[in-house]
């Protein structure tokens, strides 16, 4: 008997701006200092895209054409583009339609998928699923995030943290066993607004009021958010695990959500994993919110060997969830 369709990941690409924004930098601008984001985050820099012409559909475009190029595909064979976002260039059209035009995918259809931090896991195994299904072939995947365009950098409480970037993969058919063997996903609906923009949607549309109120900024409790996080991704990677008889011995990688460092520990911890198997790169680019995870799969890309397990984790606003389990 032939082995199932599964969705592998043939291509990967990246963008990240070049400004680089430390810790240094960000004490000229609010209350903080480098050993407390050090030791509170574990982030010392982040990259900003500072040109007032680009958005998240630049990088989005430029991440996804290094993941065309890596696989050796043409934009014209591409049969649909998803984009994990909450920075979209514009509440509609979608940032995957922009994208579609810069990369000259004419036959792509596309949309956006808006779960925060999640966002990339919930889009990959969407796009899994088209490929697994046989309709489709060839599906980007994009994580991508200006988190700079809703930061407060008065608030020292969340500027710190976020940074932009993009990541993309492309999926394709694969028979071989290798591919998306498993996903889990929960969302846990939040309406305490623990974890949000609050304007600039229908519930609040811009107004000078909304602009007085700093409401087209992204507000957190950093702490419930925190605790909720630590547990949540745990979870969700432990339950992934034990579905699918994986011990801590098996799994080569954790590629988690890079929000906060010490999140990040307490999943491995669960999993059973010594921080050598962890994908870890929080130092360099901060939170980037949908990219982190394809920029953990970009920077590591020359160290996955076929066969691999790898899992892949993450938690956001939502509040959402999800882990996948991918054969490499
Ligand atoms: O990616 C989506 C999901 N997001 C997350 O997973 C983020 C989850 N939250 C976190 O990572 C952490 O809660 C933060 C990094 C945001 C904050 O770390 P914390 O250890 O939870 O700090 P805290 O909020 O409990 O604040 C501790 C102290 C407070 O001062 P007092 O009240 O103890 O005097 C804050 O005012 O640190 C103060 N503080 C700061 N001090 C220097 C808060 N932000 C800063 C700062 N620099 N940037």
């Amino acid at each position: 008997m032939s082995n199932p369709v599964r969705a592998r990941i043939t291509g990967v690409g990246h963008f990240l701006p070049e400004e680089r924004v430390t810790n240094a930098d960000l004490e000229k601008l609010v209350d903080t200092n480098d050993e407390w984001i050090t030791t509170r985050t574990g982030i010392k820099e982040r990259r900003i895209l500072r040109d007032p012409e680009k958005a998240t559909s630049y990088m989005a475009s430029e991440a996804a054409k290094e993941a065309l190029a890596h696989a050796g595909v043409d934009a014209s064979e591409v049969d649909a583009i998803l984009v994990a976002t909450v920075t979209p260039d514009y509440l509609f059209p979608a940032t995957a339609a922009l994208v579609q035009k810069n990369i000259g995918a004419g036959k792509a259809f596309g949309f956006d998928i808006s779960a925060a931090c999640s966002g990339f896991l919930y889009a990959l195994s969407t796009g899994a699923m088209m490929i697994e299904s046989g309709r489709l072939r060839k599906v980007l995947v994009i994580g991508a995030d200006k988190m700079s365009s809703i930061l407060d950098y008065t608030d020292r409480a969340t500027c710190i943290i976020f940074g932009d970037g993009a990541g993309a993969v492309l999926l394709e058919p694969s028979t071989d066993g290798r591919g998306m063997v498993d996903f889990l996903q929960v969302t846990e609906g939040d309406d305490q607004q623990l974890l949000c923009q609050i304007a600039g949607g229908s519930r609040n549309p811009a107004t000078h009021e909304t602009v007085d109120n700093k409401w087209h900024y992204i507000r957190q409790d950093g702490k419930t958010v925190f605790k909720k996080a630590t547990e949540a991704m745990a979870d969700i990677s432990a339950a992934i695990m034990e579905r699918n008889g994986l011990t801590g011995d098996d799994v080569a990688w954790l590629v988690p959500h890079q929000a906060n460092l010490r999140i990040i520990a307490a999943t491995a911890n669960r999993m059973g994993l010594s921080m050598d198997k962890v994908m870890v790169n929080i130092e360099k680019y901060g939170n980037t919110t949908a990219a982190t995870i394809p920029l953990c799969l970009y920077d590591w890309r020359n160290k996955l060997q076929a066969g691999d397990n790898i899992v892949l984790s993450a938690f956001g606003g939502g509040f959402t969830a999800g882990a996948i389990y991918i054969k490499w």
